[in-house]
C-alpha cells in the first residue's frame, strides 16, 4: 500500500481483515513512526483496534523503503494524494514518482492497483511511467480500483461497499484483483481502465449535485415560508429520487469534492466541451457561505465588533479533516468583517489553532456560549445535537443560533428562547403542541 493516509490505511486494514499480508508504505516518515507505536495519525473511528490487532498478528507492516515494498509485494496498491493544481487540473506528481520508483525496483511480474482518484487516463499513464524506468521490460499490469469510502465511517464503508469497481484492459490482473475481495459480498463490476476512472469522478459529483440542488431548494423555502425538511422529506421517498445527500445546509467541501469537481470540470474543457450542471454545482456551493452570513446580518446587524462562536471546525461529523472546511471559510469571510471569532470541535486543533487562523479556540463546548453573539454550527458532531443548550442560554449576549447543517431541534430552541435560524427551517407549531 503506498501512501498511507485516511485510504492508504483503512484499505491496507480491510485487507488484513480479509487475511492478506500488507506492507504499508509511506515517505512521511513521522506518520509511520507513530503507525509502528499503534497510534493513527488521524481521527478515523474503529481504526486504531485493527491496527493493534493486525500489528500483533504480524500481518501488517510499516517501511519507508518504497524499493523494498516493491520488491517484496506481488501487488502494489497507489493511495498517494491527487490535489487540485491552480487550474483546476489534478497534480499528478506524487503518482508519477510512485510509478518510477515501481519501475525502478521491478524484480518481477507486478500488478500495478491506482486507488487515488485521478482523471480518466490517467492509469494508462501510470503504465508508460513505469515501463520507461524499468529497462528489463518485466511484465505489469496497471488497474484502476477507485475507491468511494467516507471519512468519518471508513472503515464500514472499506469491509461493506456498495460495490467494488475494478477497470483493467487484462482480463487476469481484473480477475487476480477481484479475487482479492472475494469475502466481501456486494457487486464488482469489471469494466474498462476509463470508464473505472470516470465512474469515481461522476460519483462523487451525482453526490455534490445532489447537495446544490437540495441547498438551492432551500432557499427558495426561505422565500416562501416552506420548510426544506419537509421538502426533502417528500421527494426522497421517491425511490427513483433517494432520501440520503438531500440535507439542505452550509454546502459540501471536504477533501474530495472540491478537488473532483475541479478536476472533472477541467476534463470536460480539456475536450472542449462545456460542464454546465456541474459549473452550476459549484457556483450555488461557492454563494452558500455568503447566503448564510447575509441571514446572520439580518438577524444580527453589522457584525463588526460582535463574538461569534464557530461550533465545529472539520468538513463532517467523525473526522479531523479540514481540508475546504466549510467552517474555515466562515472563520475567514466573519473576521475580515470585523467580528471576533471563538470555535469549539471535539477532535479539530484540540490544543491550538493553526497559524494563520484568526480564531481563540474554547476547550469546552460550553465556554461557546459566554458573551456570545451568535453560535453558527458548522459541523453537526453527535454531542452538540444532544448537549444542555436550555441552561447555557443565558450565557449568551444574544441568544442568536445559525444552524449551518439544519440538525438541531428548531422547536426546543425556540421554545428555551433562542433566534434560531436554518436554511428553509419553518418553526412547526403543530410539533410544540
Ligand atoms: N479521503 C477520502 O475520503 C477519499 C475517498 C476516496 C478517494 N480518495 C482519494 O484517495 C487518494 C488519497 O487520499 P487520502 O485522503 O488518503 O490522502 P492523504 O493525504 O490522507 O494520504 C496520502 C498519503 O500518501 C503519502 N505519500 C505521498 N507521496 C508518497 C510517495 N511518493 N510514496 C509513499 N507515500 C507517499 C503521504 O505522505 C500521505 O500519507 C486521493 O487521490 C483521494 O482523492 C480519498
Amino acid at each position: 500500500m503506498i501512501g498511507t493516509g485516511y485510504v492508504g490505511l483503512t484499505t491496507a486494514l480491510m485487507l488484513c481483515e480479509l487475511n492478506h499480508q500488507v506492507v504499508c508504505i509511506d515517505t512521511d516518515t513521522a506518520k509511520l513512526k507513530q503507525l509502528k507505536s499503534n497510534r493513527i495519525p488521524f481521527h478515523e473511528p474503529g481504526l486504531e483496534e485493527l491496527l493493534n490487532r493486525h500489528l500483533s498478528r504480524g500481518s501488517l507492516s510499516f517501511t519507508s523503503d518504497t524499493g523494498q515494498g516493491v520488491r517484496e509485494s506481488d501487488i502494489l496498491f497507489i493511495t498517494v494524494g491527487t490535489p487540485s493544481k491552480s487550474d483546476g487540473s489534478t497534480d499528478l506528481s506524487q503518482i508519477k514518482n510512485v510509478a518510477e520508483t515501481i519501475g525502478s525496483n521491478q524484480n518481477g511480474y507486478k500488478v500495478v492497483v491506482n486507488k487515488s482518484t485521478a482523471p480518466v487516463g490517467t492509469c494508462e499513464k501510470v503504465h508508460r511511467w513505469i515501463l520507461e524506468r524499468q529497462p528489463r521490460k518485466l511484465p505489469v499490469d496497471v488497474v484502476c480500483n477507485p475507491e468511494f469510502l467516507r471519512e468519518g465511517k471508513a472503515l464500514y464503508d472499506a469491509l461493506h461497499p456498495d460495490r467494488v469497481v475494478i477497470g483493467a484492459e487484462n482480463g487476469k490482473a481484473a480477475r487476480f484483483i477481484r479475487n482479492l475481495y472475494d469475502a466481501i459480498s456486494c457487486p464488482k463490476m469489471m469494466t474498462g481502465l476509463r470508464t473505472a476512472e470516470l465512474i469515481k469522478y461522476s460519483a462523487n459529483a451525482f453526490l455534490a449535485m445532489k447537495i446544490s440542488f437540495i441547498n438551492e431548494i432551500g432557499r427558495l423555502c426561505d422565500a416562501h415560508g416552506v420548510d426544506v425538511t419537509d421538502v426533502a422529506t417528500g421527494i426522497g421517498l421517491d425511490s427513483r429520487i433517494g432520501s440520503r445527500f438531500l440535507k439542505a445546509g452550509i454546502g459540501w467541501g471536504g477533501s474530495c469534492f472540491p478537488k473532483d469537481l475541479a478536476s472533472l470540470v477541467h476534463m470536460f474543457e480539456q475536450a472542449d466541451l462545456s460542464p454546465r450542471i456541474l459549473e452550476a454545482v459549484r457556483q450555488v456551493n461557492d454563494t452558500q457561505v455568503e447566503y448564510y452570513l447575509r441571514q446572520l446580518e439580518e438577524r444580527l446587524g453589522d457584525v463588526r465588533g460582535k463574538t461569534i462562536s464557530i461550533l465545529g471546525i472539520a468538513f463532517k461529523p467523525d473526522t479531523d479533516d479540514i481540508r475546504e472546511a466549510p467552517a474555515i471559510k466562515v472563520i475567514q469571510a466573519l473576521h475580515k468583517k470585523g467580528a471576533f471569532l471563538k470555535a469549539y470541535d471535539p477532535v479539530v486543533f484540540i490544543h491550538r489553532a493553526p497559524t494563520g487562523l484568526p480564531v481563540t479556540l474554547c476547550s469546552e463546548m460550553s465556554e461557546t456560549f459566554e458573551d456570545s453573539d451568535c453560535i453558527f454550527l458548522l459541523t453537526e458532531w453527535k454531542n452538540f445535537l444532544h448537549f444542555d443548550w436550555k441552561s447555557h442560554r443565558h450565557r449568551m449576549r444574544t441568544p442568536l443560533i445559525i444552524d449551518g447543517r439544519n440538525a438541531l431541534d428548531q422547536n426546543a430552541l425556540t421554545q428555551y428562547g433562542y433566534i434560531y435560524y436554518g436554511i428553509g427551517r419553518v418553526y412547526s407549531k403543530l410539533a410544540s403542541l
